[in-house]
């Protein structure tokens, strides 16, 4: 059976390493696991409770794309030290109306690439906070990638064998997690 993941960038940029992050785990994607990348950041607009149940077509969009992934992969970048502005907001959207459910125990990784040394590492503990607050299952895996800019060879792969591996094994404990709760459920 294929798992499938929606992958979700926070950065909005042409040339995103953190977008390219996600690239890489659709090429590389463990036999089995389905990588779609998410592209409607830019579209979802500012949060407004008013409009929850009626959001218009780019959150029903964002919220019918999680609710038909099996697991969500997300790469983030880091905006002074925190989660950047447009991703919370839609995560924010996606989670309500309160109760409604997409994010309930999906499992979820979390990535992140900064052109700082640290590799987005506040960035990422937020989001899997605030991923957490949605009812999603944060998988233990991690990819902190600094110096980001330098990190990817000329063909967009990454340089670094250790990354690849890194890369590698957050891919394939979110499959193991995923099918894990499948097994549970069936
Ligand atoms: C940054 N950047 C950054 N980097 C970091 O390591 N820690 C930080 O707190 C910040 N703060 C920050 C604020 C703002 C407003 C911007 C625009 C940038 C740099 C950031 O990590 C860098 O731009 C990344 O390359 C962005 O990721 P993408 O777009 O390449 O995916």
């Amino acid at each position: 059976m294929t798992t499938r993941v929606l992958a979700i960038s926070g950065s909005l940029r042409q040339a995103s390493h953190n977008t390219q992050l996600l690239r890489l785990a659709q090429e590389h994607a463990p036999d089995g696991v389905e990588i779609v990348i998410w592209d409607g950041l830019a579209d979802v607009p500012a949060y407004n409770e008013d409009l929850e149940v009626d959001p218009g077509e780019a959150v029903e969009g964002l919220r019918a794309a999680i609710a038909g992934a099996d697991a969500l992969l997300f790469a983030t970048p880091e905006y002074n030290h925190s989660i950047p502005g447009a991703l919370k907001n839609a995560i924010d959207w996606a989670s309500r109306p309160a109760g409604s459910g997409v994010f309930l125990n999906k499992p979820v990784a979390v990535v992140g690439a900064s052109s700082g040394a640290f590799g987005a590492v506040w960035a990422q503990a937020e989001l899997r906070k605030v991923l957490g607050a949605t009812g999603a299952r944060v998988v233990d895996a991690d990819l902190a990638l600094g110096h980001a800019p330098e990190r990817f060879d000329a063909d967009g792969g990454l340089c670094d064998e250790n990354l690849r591996m890194e890369l590698q094994e957050v891919l394939d404990t979110l499959q193991l997690v995923t099918r894990a709760r499948e097994a549970i459920a069936a």
